[in-house]
């Protein structure tokens, strides 16, 4: 989106604040590795019971036995970010059962990948 006076990058004349591009590999696996990875591997019971393997971007971005949990674009309908932001029953609350949920700042980050297209990146 450009200013249609100026013909500039909003943030780049300095109206809004740059919004830092999140990267997977850098901001993202890491979160879903220390909180999530642990259940949903092959043989644990999160990726037993949905499916949902945290493998690499390839089986995150195929989602669970009934499909995509990411939507590139749409964090407001991706399950994974409800589940997250604890939008789902309590019963999916993810981490699951007992253990510590994410820390706002991490929630926010997988929430801003999904807004920026959920890359590879
Ligand atoms: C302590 C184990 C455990 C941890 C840690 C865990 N999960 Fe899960 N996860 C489960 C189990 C068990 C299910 C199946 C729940 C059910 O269907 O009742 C599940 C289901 C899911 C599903 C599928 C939900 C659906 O719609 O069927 C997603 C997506 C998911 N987890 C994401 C995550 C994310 C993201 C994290 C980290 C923030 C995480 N999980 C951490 C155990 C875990």
């Amino acid at each position: 989106m450009f200013c249609r006076r100026c013909f500039r990058h909003p943030a780049a004349a300095g109206w809004l604040p740059a919004v830092d591009q999140i990267s997977y590999a850098k901001d993202v696996a890491p979160i879903l590795d220390k909180h999530c990875k642990s259940c949903h591997v092959a043989g644990q019971a999160g990726y037993v019971v949905s499916g949902f393997e945290l493998e690499s971007y390839e089986t995150l971005m195929k989602g669970t036995q009934y499909g995509p949990v990411v939507l590139p674009g749409d964090p407001l309908t991706s399950v994974l970010v409800m589940l997250i932001e604890g939008r789902a029953d309590p019963s999916l609350k993810m981490p699951h059962g007992e253990a510590k949920p994410l820390e706002p700042a991490e929630v926010a980050t997988i929430r801003q990948w999904v807004e920026q297209g959920a890359k590879n990146n």
